[in-house]
């Protein structure tokens, strides 16, 4: 047993002694085993204050948003944001068990710079906006009816989501192989590394399209991407004439730089160019929104990564609703990071980060959030109204570990010497996960 440990270990015995239960110690043995020792009687127990939210806009109408908990706490008296206080209760009034630092891992798209163009816009968070997201950046994108987010490429592969409307990609593989698709709400693509595409509003609902992408690279930027007009701009014309075999005059219309997002006219068909080497051989595309959802006691989840969408060798998702009052379970990944989109709802998440560490934020729909992979969390829904989020990954397969089954599947003795439950509070320990855990129903 190492020596500190040790010596305190003895010094709390002592000044214990005189209310707690004299603890037998093997120590006399020489060995390092210590019997069973009540947590009670090493440290004390924790606070029995719930730590809700300290005031709720949206369930009870509660606006004073006032960093106040219990005799916590005071009035602003200085300038003050309302707005954006009422968002963040957790942040105002945090719970006593808020402690240490954790860096943050909110950003919401709202605060990103927009980078708008004739027929869409995009914009980013990445690495620069939350230091904490190193290994997954997003794009929200929105493109009017036929514009395009033109043919590029980029180191990093791309996962998208479908938000609104319908988006029409194109590829073409390193081996010649095509592939057009229309993908539609709550669907997903995904280009490997490298591969060139292109991105485009459909009329088939007036408006376009907006998709949400994500990257496994937490310093990729949306706006370093290798982009058609842009290569060609920058390759003298006489190089390009000789490339494709014609008359210099033949490229007379090439824009003088990068278009990146432009107008044009939807597409007409989806059908991809007739293709020697035929298609790529695992479709870019996957129709997700058809996936039935696993039904759980306080909402559902269901998961797309390379085990169904087997293109996605990087990029893995669950989509999670959650109804009023419950909660995403307890739980971690076991060596992936978390990359939160929100769509619809309110939501509470604390980040434990060991030692002491732990951070609790609000989340709304256009919030990015990030867990490190190990980091325990959590997700409730504090508002009135289904919450509905998207968990991104950057791995082939999804994993994750829910404590309520770590505790069902461990010796009940071993579960009661940390914890100090009852026997029948231990026996109602699920032994398959809950992920998604509906209000008490007492
Ligand atoms: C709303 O806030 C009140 C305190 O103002 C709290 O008691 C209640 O639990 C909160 N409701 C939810 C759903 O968090
Ligand atoms: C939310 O639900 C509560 C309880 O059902 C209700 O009293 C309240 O008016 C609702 N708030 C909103 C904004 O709908
Ligand atoms: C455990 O959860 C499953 C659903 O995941 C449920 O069918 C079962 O009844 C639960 N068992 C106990 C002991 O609560």
């Amino acid at each position: 047993m190492n020596k500190l440990f040790f010596s305190v270990f003895c010094a709390l015995l002592l000044s214990s002694a005189g209310n707690a239960a004299p603890a037998a110690s093997s120590s006399s043995s020489g060995t390092s085993t210590v019997s069973a020792v009540a947590a009670s009687s090493t440290v004390p127990l924790a606070s029995d204050d719930p730590n809700g939210i300290a005031w709720n806009a949206t369930v009870d109408g509660d606006t004073d948003a006032q960093p106040i908990r219990g005799s916590l706490g005071a009035q602003i008296m200085g300038p003050q944001n309302v707005p954006l206080q009422q968002l963040n209760p957790d942040a105002v009034a945090p719970p006593t068990t808020d402690a240490g630092s954790v860096p943050n891992f909110k950003w919401p798209f709202s605060m990103s710079h927009n980078r708008m163009q004739t027929g869409g816009w995009a914009r980013q968070q990445n690495v620069n906006a939350m230091p904490i997201a190193k290994t997954m950046a997003g794009v929200n994108m929105r493109l009017e009816a036929g514009a395009i987010r033109e043919l590029h490429w980029h180191s990093s592969a791309e996962w998208g989501y479908v938000i609104k409307g319908t988006t029409q990609i194109t590829s073409v593989d390193n081996n010649g192989r095509n592939y057009v698709a229309n993908v539609g709400p709550g669907d997903l693509w995904y280009f490997p590394p490298g591969i060139p595409h292109s991105l485009q509003g459909t009329s088939s609902d007036g408006e376009g399209t907006e998709f949400l992408l994500v990257f496994p690279d937490g310093s990729f930027s949306e706006d370093d991407t290798f982009l058609l007009t842009d290569w060609l701009a920058h390759v003298p014309k006489e190089v390009v004439a000789k490339n494709f075999q014609t008359a210099i005059s033949a490229w007379d219309n090439v824009p003088s730089k990068e278009l990146y997002i432009f107008p044009s006219d939807s597409p007409t068909s989806d059908e991809a160019v007739s293709d020697p080497q035929g298609q790529v051989e695992v479709p870019f595309s996957y129709q997700f929104s058809a996936v039935a959802p696993t039904q759980y006691s306080g909402g559902t989840a269901k998961i797309a990564d390379s085990t169904t969408f087997k293109i996605a060798q990087q990029v893995a998702v669950a989509e999670v609703t959650i109804e009023p009052g419950a909660m995403r379970e307890l739980h971690w990944h076991p060596t992936q990071d978390e990359w939160g989109y929100y769509l619809e709802g309110t939501g509470r998440v604390t980040l434990f980060a060991s030692s002491g560490n732990s951070y609790t934020l609000d989340f709304e729909a256009g919030d990015v959030s990030f867990a490190p992979a190990t980091f325990g969390h959590y997700i409730e829904n504090i508002g009135n109204t289904t919450l509905k989020v998207l968990e991104i990954f950057n791995t082939d397969v999804f994993q994750d570990v829910s404590l309520s089954q770590w505790l069902a599947l461990t010796p009940p003795a071993l579960v009661k010497a940390h914890l100090g439950l009852d026997d029948e509070t231990i026996s109602k320990l699920n032994k398959t996960k809950q992920v998604v855990v509906g209000r008490p129903s007492s």
